[in-house]
């Protein structure tokens, strides 16, 4: 079957303004300022109000990009949150952000691929366009990680923050448009990088509360290494099947996990440093959100033109992973 192609015609984000700095968690944990950033690049990252919720936050991501897109909430048939901290089990974010922002003719669903869920919704909500089912399709990545860490381990609290950033997905008017979708995961490796409590296998006990099972458990080292590995070959893959070569690339966004990470893609796909898109440093890894609220950023900041070729690249929990090659 022969797809139409989509393109994005809004993006919005949004994260709070409350910060919380390197110099903040020297006082919470064991750490430092140089540490912090000499490790992962990371500076400051945003904190969700107490009060506030996940879908609050999406909620003006998608309002913003639907203003950018000149649409209504009502135009939008679709909604995909990709999202590891709901506002709870169900109903899904997807649909409280649906109720927020009345978008009363939409179906709504959360995708659960970790880092790599808004890459995820991206390509399903692309081939749903693509396929003539649906038209417009609002895509979200958002998160609120700060209320799943653990604020007593230096390993992980120094590395995650909060935001949202949305994009509308509507049909292309010719060139523009996604080029390639590739998506994979591996359930193998599930646990060195999760959350073991609050689902059906550990429900809440006051043990599970007690021993920090319902917050982020991640085998640093381990993921470090299958990051690199499975981002380059991710994003190997989305320029092949764009038939793009990478010099072509104007502009590469990767999963804000890590500035090693990125620097090691960067490397091998021989890409100067103007072509990397990094704000790692002013938001921590936000998981899925971290990439729409970067596409988002770049096209604010004039760093994506029309006919800009855009390399996306997502690796998360699961393992799973993803990449995109985008006409802009
Ligand atoms: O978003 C999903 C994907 N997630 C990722 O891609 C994250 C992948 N992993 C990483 O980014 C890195 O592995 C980390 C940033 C998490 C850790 O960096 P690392 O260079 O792999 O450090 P490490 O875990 O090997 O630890 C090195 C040392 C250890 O001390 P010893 O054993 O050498 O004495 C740690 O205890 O650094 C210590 N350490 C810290 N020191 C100061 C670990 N965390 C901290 C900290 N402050 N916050």
């Amino acid at each position: 079957m022969t797809l139409l192609k989509s393109m994005v015609i809004g993006t919005g984000s949004y994260a709070s303004d409350k910060v919380l700095t390197n110099h903040d968690l020297e006082k919470m944990v064991d750490t430092s300022d140089e540490w912090i950033k000499g490790r992962t690049g990371i500076e400051r990252r945003h904190i969700l109000e107490e009060g506030r919720t996940n879908s609050d936050q999406a909620a003006e991501a998608a309002k913003r990009a639907l203003k950018d897109a000149g649409l209504s909430a009502k135009d939008i048939d679709c909604i995909f949150v990709g999202t590891i901290t709901p506002d709870s089990s169900f109903p899904s974010t997807a649909c409280q952000i649906q109720a927020k922002i009345g978008a009363h003719n939409a179906a709504a669903m959360d995708v659960a691929a970790a880092c790599s869920g808004f890459l995820y919704g991206l390509i399903l909500a692309d081939t749903l366009i693509g396929s003539g089912v649906y038209k417009h399709i609002l895509v979200i990545g958002s998160e609120v990680l700060s209320r799943f860490v653990n604020w007593d381990d230096r390993t992980t609290a120094v590395l995650f923050g909060d935001g949202a950033g949305a994009v509308v997905l509507g049909p292309s008017d010719g060139e523009k448009g996604l080029l390639s979708r590739y998506m994979k995961s591996d359930g193998r490796l599930g646990n060195l990088l999760y959350i073991p409590g609050g689902g059906s296998t550990c429900p809440a006990t006051h043990e599970s509360v007690d021993q920090h099972l319902h917050t982020i458990h991640m085998a640093g080292r381990e993921v470090f290494k299958h990051a690199v590995r499975t981002m380059v070959d991710a994003a190997l893959h989305g320029l092949k099947e764009a038939n793009v070569k990478p010099e072509e690339i104007d502009l590469l966004i990767t999963h804000q996990a890590n500035m090693r990470i990125i620097n090691a893609v960067k490397h091998r796909l021989k890409l100067p440093d103007e072509k990397v898109f990094i704000n790692l440093n002013e938001y921590g890894n936000t998981s899925a959100a971290s990439i729409p609220i970067a596409l988002d950023q770049a096209k604010r900041e004039g760093r994506l033109k029309e006919g800009d070729k855009l390399l996306l690249v997502a690796f998360g929990g699961g393992f799973t992973w993803a990449a995109s090659v985008i006409q802009f």
